[in-house]
């Protein structure tokens, strides 16, 4: 009894610990990429309102070793959604490594496969 709550114990750790990088969540990056209060936004834009059908997004998008953001060299993709974040939804940067971050990544690669080909 006594090993079986410990283990119980020992488990929900590991998930609590591995949680985040597991679950990004699709979905939810979807949501977020069409909201205009992600980081607190207040331009009522959303990253759908520029970014509709892929426009500004290439396969390469996911993996450039650097980006230029409206003249502005900006070193990861995490940094250039914060500078859109910060200057189009005129928002608060939100946390690198946070959980809305990664489901907007994980979301990114689903959104340019889909609308790479249509027409802009
Ligand atoms: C007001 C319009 C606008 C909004 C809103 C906007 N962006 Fe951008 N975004 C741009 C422009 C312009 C560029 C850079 C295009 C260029 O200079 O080549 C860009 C570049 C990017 C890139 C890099 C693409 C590449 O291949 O270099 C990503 C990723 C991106 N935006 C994600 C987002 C996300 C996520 C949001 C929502 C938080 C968002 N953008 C909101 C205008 C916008």
């Amino acid at each position: 009894m006594k090993t079986t709550t410990i283990l119980l114990a020992a488990s929900a750790l590991f998930l609590a610990a591995t949680g985040s990088s597991l679950g990004a969540d699709v979905h939810h990056g979807k949501l977020l990429f069409e909201s205009p209060a992600l980081g607190g936004g207040t331009s009522g834009k959303t990253c759908l309102t520029c970014h509709e059908h892929g426009r500004n997004f290439s396969p390469e998008t996911m993996s450039k070793k650097q980006y230029l953001v409206m003249g502005n060299p900006v070193a990861s993709l995490a940094e250039v959604i914060n500078f859109c974040i910060e200057v189009a939804l005129r928002g608060e940067a939100i946390a690198e490594n946070g959980e809305e971050m990664n489901d907007l990544l994980a979301y990114l690669p689903v959104f340019i496969k889909n609308n790479s080909t249509k027409a802009q």
